[in-house]
C-alpha cells in the first residue's frame, strides 16, 4: 500500500484495516487496495433536481475514466438542491450542503474528488467544500439543456418564464397561450440555458481553474460532455499524483479571473455572494469593491439572455469561454493554474469566434463596462451590487419615492392594488429579504411591477431589496443590499413617500432626507415582526451564524480551510 491518504484507511494488517477492506469487497478486487488512488465522484443527481438528473449517467463515464487512468472511482451521493422545488429557497441549503460534502469528504478514505454539479447552488456548495477540505478536486459541471421554442420563437429557460408571466399580468398574453408555453421551456436534461446562476457558475468555475478548460458550457445532451466526463476522471488520478489541490488553484488570481470572466459573459449577480463564500473557505482575501473593481474594465462580449438575444447553445456553438476569454485575455492573470497544473491563459491558443453575433470582438463589444457594480450610501453602508448590464439604462441615474414592503407577502397582497400609490418613477422597495430576515436570502429582488404600471406600458422600474435575485431575471434591481433589514441595516427604516436615489456611475444608493433622520428613526414594529424566528433546527442554527452578503453569507464557523487530516482512528 502506498502513501494515499486512502492507505490510512486500508494499509495495514490490523483489524480496523481488515474492516475497511472488507467491507469494500462487494466487487472490489484486492488490487483496489494496492496503493492506487481512491477517487469520490461527488454526485448531485436527484429526481428533485430536474437540471442534475443526468449527472448519474456522467458519473459512469467519470467512472470510467478513473479506472482507465489506474484510479478506483466511488460514487458519493451529496446534498442535492433543486432550485426550483426547494422551499422557501435552495440558498437557505446551500451552506448545509457544502457543510455535509466538506465532512464526508474529509471521513471517507478517498485521496481525489470530482464534483458534479449543475442547478444553480450545487457547484458553488461543492466548491466551498473542496476549499475547506482541500482534497484534489475537479468540476464537472452538468451542462445547459438545449434550445426549447414555442410557436418558432427560441424560449430561454428562466428569463422567459418572466417575461411570458408579466405579458399575462399585463394582458397581452392570455393565461391559456402561457400554460401552452409550458411544455416547450424545458427541451432537454440540463440547467438552465440563459447566462443565469447554473450557467455563470460553471463559466465561474472553470475561470477558477476548478474545471478542464473548454468543459463549461458544454450542452448536457452533447455526446462531448461525457467524453469530457471521462476525461476528468483521469485527470483526478493525476492531480492526486501531482497532489494539485483547490489551495494551489484558488489564488487571488484565479479569483481575479473568474471575475474578468463573471464581467464578459454577464453573468448572474448570484455570483457575486458564491464567490465571496468560496473565497473565504479558501482564505482568499476578496471584497465587494474587488468584484467592482476588476469587473469595471472588462467588456461585455457575450450576447446572451437575461441581457442578451442568445442561449448558452449558442454559446458554445460559437465558441464557448475560451474564445470569450481569448479576446480580455490582457486583462487575466496570466499565473493561476487551472487543474491541469497549466495556467488557464495557456489554454487559450485555439480558442476561436465562430459566430460574431453571439460573442463579440474585443473591437466591437456589447458594452464597455459589464461589470457588476457595488453601490454604497445611506441605503447599503456596507455596500449592494446592481448589474447595470441587465438594467435599463434610463434608470442608472434616478430619483423616486420610496413604496415599501416589508415581506414577499406584504409585497404579493399589495403590488396589483389598484389603490396603491405607486407610478413609473416609484422606487419599490422590498425588505426582511437578507440571509437572516427570510432567512435564506431568496430570488425576489426583480419583484412584479403593478399590474396597473404593466398596463400602462411600463416595463421597468428601480427596485431595491436585501435579498437576491434569479440569474435569468433582468431589470433596474438593486440587492443584496447590506447590512439587511433584519440585520439593523437602515433598509428597515426607510418609509413609503422617502425619496430615493439611485445614481449607479457615483456607485451611490441614498434616502434625500434631512442630516441623521433616517438615523435617528425606530423601524416600525410590523417591519420587525416581519423578519424570522426559527425555533430550532437547521434554520435556527442558520439565522444564528449566517453572515451578510457581502461577506458571501456563509455560515461564520464554516468559513475557512482545515483540510482533510481527520483526526482520530475509526472506532
Ligand atoms: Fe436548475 Fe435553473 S432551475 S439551473
Amino acid at each position: 500500500m502506498g502513501e494515499q491518504r486512502s492507505a490510512q484507511w486500508y494499509g495495514g494488517t490490523d483489524r480496523n484495516a481488515y474492516i475497511h477492506r472488507a467491507w469494500m469487497r462487494r466487487g472490489l478486487p484486492a488490487h483496489a487496495f494496492d496503493g492506487r488512488p481512491h477517487i469520490a465522484i461527488a454526485d448531485t443527481s436527484s429526481d428533485l433536481t430536474p437540471c442534475n438528473a443526468h449527472l448519474r449517467e456522467v458519473a459512469e463515464s467519470v467512472k470510467q475514466g478513473v479506472y482507465e487512468a489506474g484510479g478506483i472511482p466511488l460514487t458519493l451521493p451529496v446534498v442535492s438542491l433543486g432550485e426550483t422545488l426547494v422551499r422557501p429557497t435552495a440558498m437557505l441549503w446551500r451552506n448545509m450542503a457544502a457543510m455535509a460534502a466538506e465532512e464526508l469528504l474529509r471521513a471517507n478514505p478517498v485521496d481525489g474528488v470530482v464534483l458534479l454539479g449543475g442547478c444553480d447552488k450545487t457547484i458553488p456548495a461543492l466548491l466551498m467544500a473542496a476549499a475547506s477540505v482541500d482534497l484534489p478536486a475537479v468540476v464537472v459541471p452538468g451542462g445547459p439543456m438545449l434550445t426549447g421554442t414555442f410557436r418558432g420563437q427560441p424560449l430561454g429557460c428562466g428569463t422567459d418564464v418572466w417575461r411570458l408571466s408579466e405579458e399575462v399580468r399585463g394582458g397581452t398574453l392570455s393565461a391559456e397561450d402561457f400554460t401552452r408555453s409550458e411544455s416547450s421551456m424545458i427541451r432537454s436534461r440540463g440547467h438552465c440555458n440563459t447566462m443565469g446562476t447554473a450557467s455563470t457558475m460553471a463559466v465561474v468555475a472553470e475561470a477558477l481553474g476548478m474545471v478542464p478548460p473548454g468543459l463549461a458550457g458544454t450542452p448536457a445532451a452533447d455526446s462531448r460532455l461525457l467524453e469530457a466526463a471521462h476525461g476528468a476522471g483521469g485527470l483526478a488520478v493525476g492531480m492526486v499524483a501531482a497532489d494539485r489541490r483547490p489551495a494551489t488553484l484558488l489564488t487571488r488570481g484565479s479569483f481575479h479571473n473568474a471575475i474578468v470572466a463573471l464581467a464578459a459573459v454577464g453573468g448572474s449577480t448570484n455570483a457575486v455572494v458564491h464567490l465571496l463564500a468560496i473565497a473565504g473557505r479558501a482564505g482568499v482575501p476578496l471584497t465587494l469593491d474587488d468584484v467592482d473593481r476588476i469587473g469595471a474594465g472588462v467588456p461585455l462580449l457575450v450576447d446572451l439572455q437575461p441581457a442578451g438575444r442568445y442561449l448558452m447553445e449558442d454559446l458554445h456553438r460559437a465558441g464557448g469561454l475560451a474564445a470569450v476569454l481569448r479576446e480580455v485575455r490582457d486583462l487575466l492573470d496570466p499565473e493561476a493554474l487551472t487543474v491541469t497544473g497549466r495556467p488557464l491563459v495557456e489554454h487559450l491558443d485555439d480558442a476561436r469566434i465562430w459566430d460574431g453575433e453571439v460573442i463579440r470582438t474585443r473591437a466591437a463589444p456589447l458594452q464597455e463596462h459589464a461589470g457588476i457594480a457595488v453601490l454604497y450610501g445611506d441605503l447599503a453602508p456596507t455596500g449592494a451590487v446592481i448589474k447595470p448590464a441587465a438594467a435599463s439604462a434610463h434608470l442608472l441615474r434616478h430619483r423616486g419615492r420610496a413604496v415599501v414592503f416589508d415581506s414577499v407577502e406584504d409585497m404579493h397582497a399589495r403590488i396589483d392594488d389598484p389603490d396603491l400609490d405607486v407610478d413609473a418613477d416609484s422606487v419599490l422597495v422590498l425588505r426582511g429579504c437578507g440571509p437572516r430576515g427570510y432567512p435564506g436570502m431568496p430570488e425576489v429582488a426583480n419583484l412584479p411591477l403593478p399590474a396597473k404600471l404593466l398596463r400602462a406600458g411600463v416595463r421597468d422600474m428601480v427596485r431595491v431589496c436585501d435579498g437576491r435575485m434569479s440569474g435569468t431575471a433582468y431589470g433596474t434591481v438593486v440587492l443584496h443590499v447590506t447590512p439587511e433589514a433584519a440585520a439593523g441595516g437602515p433598509l428597515a427604516k426607510v418609509r413609503s413617500g422617502d425619496p430615493v436615489v439611485l445614481d449607479v456611475a457615483a456607485r451611490r444608493l441614498d434616502v434625500d432626507l434631512p442630516p441623521g433622520e433616517l438615523a435617528a428613526r425606530e423601524p416600525d414594529p410590523a417591519t420587525v415582526a416581519a423578519f424570522a424566528r426559527p425555533a430550532r433546527g437547521w434554520e435556527a442554527l442558520y439565522v444564528r451564524t449566517v453572515q451578510q452578503a457581502d461577506a458571501g453569507a456563509d455560515l461564520d464557523f464554516l468559513v475557512g480551510s482545515t483540510g482533510s487530516a481527520v483526526s482520530r482512528e475509526s472506532h
